[in-house]
């Protein structure tokens, strides 16, 4: 058996799924990159025959990052048809190490409602399928969909079946979040039991988090044989999600005295991709949430904090740095030079070129104008709008807009597009509804704001404002974000970042964001 757990990141697959939380080819790509400094060992990177965009999304994290040395294995998801394997094997065959993950439900209730097969067909199917996946390659997962409402019985028979025919990883899914510790590390140990050729496969498990219990099964799982996990950054996924990659991984790690096991992954990378998953969909964990939450390592209670400050043993398990997080520290201000800034982003991770640069420090200089301390926040703020800002077509160079009790709002906007400036107005409902007409004026683009979020990315009265939209542009739906001290501008900034996505279009986005 494996001396340590791999983790399977399904971010990109079963996270994606939910609704709220689809990534295009191009996000998906820069969120696989940070997986693999993750160091997760598995990237499932989508569900190839499920869409073109899928296809391709899929295909391009297995060329881009998974031929890179020491990149994790890519995988794809497939049904248990022939062409859907085939369609997977066609977008991950371009991977070092590609992997193929087919699935077929094993329960009475999936068999019966909606598959309208018998045991017997299942049977024969994932068979089949196995054995065709491996004669594309080496690395193949079947999963028993909703194997925790399944027969005991049959589901071993299958699993004994697909081993015979080459499966390498069997994965154990709580399809629908139905399963309680004790009963589901049984499930486990009694798998390792009954299917006699278990030990030519590594058991996984992938559990759902409809009764808030995936993270825990995960581990009872591993307690009980189980030597992968699935999991997906901020527990995104499916209805309540699936486990949480970071609770599962600084679980094992904190509490190696009772599992004795750990993980390769560096940890220290755990809050940027927790950060920039935030930010590619838009969507931020809620402030308690474990590891990653806004107050997972605040103390608030002034016991606490008289007990952390003698000694942070008191009542700190983890310390915020080993999953990379500093402690919003004061960094850089007024008087600070490009060199200083510089380093400060190479230490955030930020390895920007000198074009990048010289638009992130002029950023950084007209915000130290406007705010007197400037945090780690700001900084990942302003870089992050202007990396996005680099690939646009529209960008903004004037905006003033008049609101007011008792008046009409408008505004006056001017674009850059290739060197040429564009200037038009508009009125509206509000401040921001005045500035995106007058957006609208100017591109010719209508589009219809589904939603509207404003976050302040640090504390105090001179925060950052970071807005994020979600735009409908004839059917096509697509987020947006933007940044500044001012929320009007930064209102601005999100809905052009959404124009900018619907005007470029994804084969040329690709193609930018190549090793
Ligand atoms: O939850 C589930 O059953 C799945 C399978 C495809 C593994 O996501
Ligand atoms: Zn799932």
């Amino acid at each position: 058996m494996l001396d340590r757990v791999l983790i399977f990141d399904t971010t990109l697959r079963d996270g994606e799924q939910a609704p709220g939380f689809s990534m295009n080819a191009v996000e998906k790509l820069e969120m696989a990159r940070q997986l693999a400094k993750l160091g997760v060992d598995v990237i499932e990177a989508g569900f190839p025959i499920s869409s073109e965009e899928d296809f391709e999304a899929t295909r391009e994290v297995a060329k881009q990052v998974g031929t890179v040395e020491g990149s994790p294995m890519i995988c794809g998801l497939s049904r248990v048809g022939l062409a859907d394997i085939d369609r997977c094997w066609e977008a991950v065959k371009y991977a070092r190490r590609p992997r193929i993950h087919t699935f077929v439900a094993t329960s009475d209730i999936h068999l019966k409602y909606k598959l309208r097969k018998t045991r017997a067909e299942v049977l024969r199917a994932a068979q089949e399928a196995v054995r065709h996946a491996r004669g594309y390659c080496e690395n193949v997962e079947f999963s028993p969909e909703d194997a925790s409402r399944s027969d005991f019985d049959f589901m071993c028979d299958v699993l004994e079946a697909v081993i015979e025919a080459g499966a390498t990883t069997i994965n154990i899914p709580d399809t629908v979040g139905y399963a309680i510790p004790r009963e589901w590390g049984e499930r486990i140990a009694r798998i390792r039991e009954r299917v006699k050729n278990v030990d030519r496969a590594v058991i996984s498990v992938h559990c759902h988090n409809d009764l808030g219990q995936a993270v825990a099964n995960s581990l009872v799982g591993v307690m009980n044989g189980a030597r992968q996990v699935e999991c997906t950054i901020n527990g995104i996924g499916e209805r309540a999600g699936n486990a949480s990659l970071e609770e599962v991984v600084m679980a094992l790690r904190t509490r190696k005295d009772i599992f004795g096991i750990d993980t390769r992954v560096k940890t220290e990378e755990i809050f940027r991709a927790s950060r920039l998953l935030s930010h590619i969909t838009g969507i931020h964990v809620q402030p308690n949430k474990a590891i990653v939450g806004e107050n997972a390592f605040a103390h608030e209670a002034g016991i606490h904090q008289d007990g952390v400050l003698k000694e942070k043993l008191t009542y700190e398990i983890m310390r915020p740095e080993d999953i990379g997080r500093s402690s919003n520290r004061l960094v850089l201000g007024k008087h600070s030079g490009r060199h200083a800034f510089r380093v400060r982003l190479k230490e955030l991770g930020f390895d920007l070129d000198d074009t990048e640069s010289d638009k992130a420090f002029k950023r950084f200089k007209d915000l130290a104008d406007k705010k007197k301390e400037i945090y780690d926040e700001d900084l990942i703020a302003i870089v992050k709008d202007e990396m996005t800002q680099l690939q646009e077509t529209y960008s903004l160079d004037y905006l003033h807009f008049v609101s007011g009790t008792g008046l009409i709002p408008s505004a006056t906007v001017r674009l850059k597009k290739e060197e040429e400036l564009f200037q038009d107005s508009g009125v509206g409902d509000g401040p921001v509804d005045a500035v995106y007409n007058a957006i609208d004026a100017i591109t010719g683009l209508k589009g219809r704001l589904l939603d509207y979020a404003l976050r302040a990315v640090t504390s105090g009265k001179d925060a950052i404002g970071e807005v994020t939209v979600r735009v409908d542009f004839d059917g096509t739906v697509l987020i947006g974000k933007g940044s500044s001290t001012d929320v009007i501008e930064a209102s601005a900034r999100a809905y052009l970042n959404a124009i900018n996505r619907v005007v470029l279009p994804v084969a040329q986005k690709l193609k930018e964001v190549g090793p």
